[in-house]
């Protein structure tokens, strides 16, 4: 692998499709290997845009715009940070040999969508998931339920994430409301628009991200390599906590490897994969995979030797990977708490002063209650241990009008 000078003839040139939190830290991991980066998102200043060497503003769901953009930028490398992208045009993209998609456009194409990754994991690879059907109406939704899903299920927007426009249904009174918050919910993306999907609830014992990374080993062959799984606590379909090692029997982590790698090597390409597991004593049940950095994987901004972000720079350039886990960690989020412009940030002294902590405030330009403007993470000998510091932190930080 050869990587030239950034801004010269011989830049190796990586594009980002959506720019957030995540893609931050993964423009940070590849500029500090003299990659050249282009920040793309919806908005102007994104997180990532103030760390890439250039960056623009498009709908990256407007197909055309993609293309022309990408044709002006050539890069080597196209990097989708979020779900919400015309991957039709990336699938094109990548058949014309006008850039690498990673990991490939395919998986970008099914993961965008719950309908395609579902039916992939369950029907064409046979994966364990939770009884599932898919309705594009209030009275198909009730039909869904009443012959086989039953009561309570989860209801979602196939074009969703982070929680958005997801319920549980615990009776019949509740349906008719979960199908409305649903079609609210939902992103106005191309197909889909509408549909759900119904899920039986899963009674797990507890939920995974298995970060599991493709990338080139010793021979030169696509190997797959599996971090310490992170455990995490969602409200409202939001991860508000996080913590790695997750304890497991041997053979749920062992069952659970089998079912990252399954995905995984479907999906093909190389990166790092986020993929999402629900666990009852030894039974694992396979339930989303995202082929990028995961959310919950923040963590390993502090266990790991290479965090998530390092992990998918390097797997994308076809370089190295070492998965190793340093310390128990865990990560907790800062909400901005109040919908403000330009909002700022005090106690992050206090924050710091807890032990072997530290932070990620994003810069994001606008504040939502419930947005995710930072990250405190912390390691000690324990994941309890850690949690209650991540957690400490991440209450100090009191984000204020500016
Ligand atoms: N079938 C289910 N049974 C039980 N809990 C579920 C189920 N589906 C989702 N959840 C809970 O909701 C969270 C978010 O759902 P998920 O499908 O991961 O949506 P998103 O794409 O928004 O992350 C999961 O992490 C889990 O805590
Ligand atoms: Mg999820």
């Amino acid at each position: 692998m050869r990587i030239g000078t950034p801004l010269s003839p011989s830049a190796t040139r990586v594009m980002l499709l959506g720019s957030g939190e995540l893609g931050k830290e993964v423009i940070i991991a590849l500029q500090r290997f003299g990659c050249e980066v282009v920040a793309v998102d919806r908005y102007p200043d994104a997180p990532g845009m103030q760390v890439a060497h250039r960056s623009h503003v498009i709908a990256m769901t407007d197909g055309a715009a993609l293309r022309a953009l990408i044709e002006r930028e050539r890069p080597h490398l196209v990097v989708p940070e979020i779900e919400a992208i015309a991957t039709d045009m990336l699938l094109e993209i990548e058949q014309a040999g006008l850039a690498e998609v990673i990991p490939t456009a395919r998986a970008a194409r099914l993961t965008m969508n719950r309908e395609g990754i579902r039916r992939l994991a369950a029907e064409d690879l046979d994966l364990p998931t939770s009884p599932y059907r898919f309705a594009d109406s209030l009275a198909e939704m009730q039909a869904a339920i009443d012959s086989g899903i039953g009561y309570p299920c989860i209801i979602k927007p196939v074009m969703s994430s982070s929680g958005k426009g997801q319920s549980l249904v615990k009776a019949a009174a509740d349906v008719e409301k979960a199908w409305n918050y649903a079609q609210a919910g939902g992103r106005v993306a191309t197909g889909g628009k509408g549909r759900v999907i119904v899920e039986g609830f899963i009674d797990f014992d507890y939920e995974i991200t298995l970060l599991t990374v493709r990338a080139l080993g010793v021979g030169g062959e696509v190997d797959t390599f599996f971090c310490e799984p992170i455990g995490h606590v969602q409200v409202n379909g939001d991860y508000v906590e996080s913590w790695q090692p997750m304890a497991m029997s041997a053979k749920a982590l062992e069952r659970s490897r089998e079912i990252a790698a399954r995905i995984t090597g479907d999906l093909g390409g190389r990166g790092i994969f986020g993929v999402e597991l629900f666990i009852k004593d030894d039974t694992v049940w396979f339930s989303e995979v995202s082929p990028r950095p995961h959310d919950t994987g923040l963590v390993t901004l502090a266990t790991q030797r290479l965090s998530e972000f390092e992990l998918h720079a390097r797997a994308i350039l076809g370089l190295p990977v070492d998965v190793s886990l340093r310390r128990a960690g865990a990560s907790a989020v800062i909400y901005g708490g109040m919908e403000e412009r330009g909002i700022a940030f005090d106690g992050v002294a206090d924050a710091l002063a807890v032990p072997e902590s530290d932070l990620r405030l994003f810069g994001k330009p606008e504040s939502f209650v419930r947005r995710r403007m930072g990250v405190a993470v912390a390691t000690a000998d324990t994941t309890d241990e850690a949690r209650a510091r991540a957690k400490l932190a991440a209450a100090r930080v009191k984000p204020v009008k500016g």
